[in-house]
């Protein structure tokens, strides 16, 4: 079967190397791909959010399985432009994809459903909001309710910060069609994990649990970026606790969007605030996204001891109920390297040396985020984030040991890392991650 793989981050060259791996997949193409995905597939020029063009190139080139990868294109409805052209393909069609593309569709969803989320209000007017902010216990959530690049959230210390978000977005227009309608929503605190199941419209699968880092700077500082590093499992993901999300998040939200006429099928990206409480953490949802995570497919897919296509492939067809998969006990780790200034303006094309090298000497893997080659072959950086170094291990400490070392073998002069991925569940508990979590 020929597959095609649409977008061109690290999260679409975790699911080219893990794809490549699969008896079943006789070629494998990525639109549009970068240096990094052209050793697992065939790149073509074709944008992730060019609907036509990608039906027009499945159609012509005999495609059998398509995944896409980052939800624009799902929010725009490639999955049922794919179907309708009889391609069979993973992912939410646009009525589904509403999950991730309004927050305020998913907040009236769980209150329908009785799942735990945060209070909320939603607002399309300037002068409501601002009676509601006046009377909200602080801080406060303010957040833009469609699709904002990850830059959407505002946590407001004030009445008058919380004015200013609200402001912005409905009048001041900083989010376009996107902000037109906010959700204020009370402020949650606690640890946030992320956990991602395989759903085939009926069925729930639960994949593996993860964490983040999101802030660009050591300590969890600096300015909010689309994720610095992650790993998997998240030791504060009990089984018991990845069964009570399953029971009281993920399933109940699985037959809502049913009853609701909008069947999910593709992978859910569940992510929670574990509130701490007298018996223990509770999880509440935060958000959903229709995909994997962009970085914590790299540290997701490196774990899984199946093939992952027929995996994917049962959750398009429905018959998810009747698979199983295997995941290794280790742990896995990636670091980000991402370009000097992001997520600020940064620059482009400076060389990166020694990626090769340092996959050998270490036994980490580099996926490749924004990256491109130049007319003399070299490795030249083309995105904000550009690498993501990744590693499995015994432990987490094991993983991050193995990645820093690899990390310390790429010279780029443009580059920057965090070096410090990994704290939080490091800090938690030393013993090997497997024995304790999914
Ligand atoms: P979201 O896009 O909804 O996941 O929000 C982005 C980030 O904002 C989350 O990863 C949290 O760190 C934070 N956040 C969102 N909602 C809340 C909330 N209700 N309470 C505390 N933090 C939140
Ligand atoms: N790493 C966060 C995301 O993919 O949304």
């Amino acid at each position: 079967m020929k597959v095609l793989v649409v977008g061109s981050g690290g999260r679409e060259h975790a699911l080219c190397w893990a794809l490549a791996e699969s008896p079943l997949c006789t070629a494998l193409y990525c639109a549009p791909g970068n240096a990094g995905i052209a050793r697992e597939a065939t790149c073509v020029p074709v944008a992730a959010d060019d609907v036509d063009g990608l039906v027009t190139f499945a159609r012509s080139e005999g495609i059998g399985f398509v995944v896409v990868g980052p939800e624009a294109p799902l929010v725009l409805g490639l999955v049922d432009r794919l179907e309708a052209a009889g391609i069979a393909a993973f992912g939410p069609g646009a009525a589904a994809a509403v999950l991730e593309g309004s927050k305020g569709f998913t907040k009236a969803l769980c209150d329908r459903a009785g799942i735990p989320t945060a209070r909320y209000a939603r607002f399309d007017r300037l002068d409501a909001a601002e009676a509601h902010l006046a009377e909200v216990r602080l801080p406060v959530v303010v957040k833009a309710d469609g699709l904002a690049a990850g830059k959407g959230v505002t946590i407001a210390d004030s009445r008058d910060a919380a004015r200013r978000a609200v402001a912005d977005a409905l009048v001041g227009d900083r989010f376009g069609a996107a902000g037109r309608t906010v959700i204020v929503e009370e402020f949650l605190d606690g640890e946030e994990a992320s956990v991602f199941a395989l759903v085939d419209g009926r069925d729930c699968l639960l994949l593996a649990t993860a964490q983040d880092h999101k802030r660009a700077h050591d300590g969890d500082t600096g300015p909010n970026t689309g994720g610095m590093g992650a790993y998997s499992p998240a030791p504060v993901m009990t089984p018991a606790l990845c069964e009570r999300v399953m029971d009281t998040i993920l399933r109940p939200t699985v037959a809502a969007m049913t009853a609701d006429g909008r069947p999910y099928k593709g992978v859910l990206y569940a992510g929670l605030m574990l509130v701490p409480g007298p018996d223990g953490p509770s999880p509440y949802l935060l958000e959903y996204n229709v995909r994997f995570g962009d970085p914590e497919c790299q540290v997701l897919l490196p774990r899984l001891r199946s093939d992952l296509l027929p995996a994917l492939m049962a959750a398009r067809d429905g018959v998810l109920g009747s698979f199983d998969l295997r995941w290794s006990s280790d742990a896995a780790l990636c670091v980000v390297m991402a370009a000097e200034g992001y997520p600020g303006p940064y620059r482009k094309g400076s060389v990166i040396d020694g990626v090769e090298a340092a996959e050998r000497e270490t036994g980490a893997t580099v996926f490749h985020a924004g990256t491109r080659r130049g007319e003399d072959g070299a490795l030249l950086a083309d995105g904000g984030r550009v690498l993501g170094v990744t590693a499995c291990g015994h432990s987490i400490a094991d993983a991050q040991a193995t990645v820093y070392a690899a990390v310390d073998r790429i010279r780029w002069a443009g580059g920057f890392c965090r070096r410090d991925i990994g704290w939080r569940a490091l800090k938690a508990d030393g013993t090997p991650a497997g024995a304790r979590t999914d």
